[in-house]
C-alpha cells in the first residue's frame, strides 16, 4: 500500500521507535501524522521538532480510553500500532501492566478501527514471540510451535492472534514485523542505554546482567524505520509478516566494550550478575531469518556490531 498522500495514526509516536517513525513519515510528500500516545514512555521532547509542522498533530491519550481513541481514528487510512509495554523486566513482575498495554490496548484499537472502517494496521512485534532456544536457527517467520518465556512474548504473540482474526472476519490487512534489538537516537531502555547511566554514574565499574554471553542482533533505528515502510509499501497480502533484522549478532560482553571504547574510559571492571540469560523471560541466544524482507528486495546496510557502534554514539550525545 502506498503511503503517499494519506494520514497515517501512530500509537506510540512519542517513543524512541515511533519518533523515528514520524521523522522518516513527515519527511515524505503529503503524508499526514497523528500521533496517539499516553506519554508513559514516551517522551514530549522526541515530538516537539515536529510540532510546526502542519501535516503533524500530537494527542496525549491512552489506547484504553476507547471514546477517545473512537473520536481520533474516523478520518484515518492507516495505523501504525507501536504503542506498548517496553520494560520488560518490570512487565515480568507485574503481567498485568502487559496485558492492559499490550493485548487489552491493542484489543480496543481493533474494535474502534472496526466500528470506523480503518481496516489497515502496522504492528511492531518481537523476536520474543519464537521462545526460548527455538529448534531452527536463524529462526524463519513460519516457525512454530510458538511459546513465548516472557509476558512481554505472549502479549505480542496475542496481539498477532487477534489481528490475524480481524484480518480473516472483518477484512482487515496488516503488517506485523517482529523487530530484533532496535537501536539509536531516542533510545530509553535497553543495554545501551543501561550501560552508558551505569557507567555515567561510575565510571570504574559496570555490572552486566548474566555472563555477558547473551548474543542477539542489533538492527540501527532508522533502518527499522525504513524496513517497515518498505515492507507496508511492497507486501500486498491480506496478513504480511516479517523477521526485520540484520548481518549477524553482537554479545554483551562486546556491547560494554564497545560503550566503554566510545565513552573514552579505561579499565573499567566488568562484574557480571551470572547465569546464561539477563533476567528470568530473556532470551539470551536470538537470531532472526532476515530472508523472507531480503526476498521483498530490502535488507538492511549495517551489521549488529555497526549499529551497536552508532547507536552507542548517538546515544552517548543524547545522555
Ligand atoms: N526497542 C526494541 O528493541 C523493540 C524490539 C522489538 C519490538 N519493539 C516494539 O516496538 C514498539 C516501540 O518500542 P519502543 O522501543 O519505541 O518503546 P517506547 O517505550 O519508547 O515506545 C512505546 C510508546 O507507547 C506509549 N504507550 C505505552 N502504553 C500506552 C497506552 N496504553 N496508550 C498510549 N500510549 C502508550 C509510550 O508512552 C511510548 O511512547 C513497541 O511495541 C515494542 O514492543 C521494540
Amino acid at each position: 500500500m502506498k503511503l503517499e498522500n494519506k494520514k497515517i495514526l501512530v500509537t506510540g509516536g512519542a517513543g524512541f521507535i515511533g519518533s523515528n517513525l514520524v521523522e522518516f513519515l513527515l519527511a515524505r510528500n503529503g503524508i499526514e501524522v497523528v500521533v496517539y500516545d499516553n506519554l508513559s514512555s514516551g517522551k514530549r521532547e522526541f515530538i516537539a521538532p515536529f510540532f510546526k509542522n502542519s501535516n503533524f498533530r500530537f494527542i496525549e491519550a491512552d489506547l484504553l480510553n476507547k471514546k477517545k481513541l473512537a473520536e481520533e481514528i474516523k478520518e484515518i487510512d492507516i495505523v501504525f500500532h507501536l504503542a506498548a509495554n517496553s520494560d520488560i523486566r518490570y512487565g515480568m513482575r507485574h503481567p498485568e501492566v502487559e496485558l492492559k498495554n499490550g493485548t487489552i490496548a491493542t484489543s480496543n484499537l481493533l474494535e474502534v478501527m472496526k466500528e470506523n472502517n480503518v481496516r489497515k494496521i502496522v504492528f511492531s512485534s518481537t523476536s520474543a514471540v519464537y521462545g526460548d532456544k527455538p529448534k531452527v536457527v536463524p529462526t524463519p517467520e513460519n516457525y512454530g510451535p510458538l511459546f513465548p518465556i516472557s509476558f512481554y512474548g505472549a502479549g505480542k504473540l496475542a496481539c498477532e492472534g487477534l489481528i490475524s482474526a480481524y484480518c480473516h472476519n472483518f477484512g482487515f490487512y496488516a503488517w506485523i514485523f517482529r523487530f530484533a534489538n532496535i537501536v539509536g537516537k531516542n533510545g530509553t531502555h535497553g543495554v545501551v542505554f543501561d550501560f552508558i547511566k551505569k557507567l555515567r554514574k561510575n565510571p570504574r565499574e559496570l555490572v552486566i546482567l548474566g555472563n555477558g554471553e547473551q548474543s542477539k542482533p542489533y538492527l540501527y533505528v532508522k533502518e527499522c524505520v525504513e524496513g517497515m515502510i518498505y515492507g507496508v509499501e511492497k507486501a500486498n497480502d491480506r496478513l504480511n509478516y516479517f523477521n526485520l533484522s540484520c548481518r549477524g549478532a553482537t554479545r554483551v560482553k562486546k556491547i560494554a566494550q564497545i560503550v566503554t571504547q566510545e565513552m573514552g574510559l579505561k579499565n573499567v571492571k566488568f562484574k557480571y550478575t551470572g547465569g546464561e540469560r539477563g533476567w528470568s523471560g530473556d532470551v539470551s541466544q536470538v537470531r532472526l531469518d532476515p530472508r523472507k524482507m531480503r526476498s521483498l528486495g530490502w535488507e538492511s546496510r549495517l551489521s549488529s556490531d555497526q549499529a551497536i557502534r552508532l547507536g552507542v554514539k548517538e546515544l552517548i550525545n543524547q545522555l
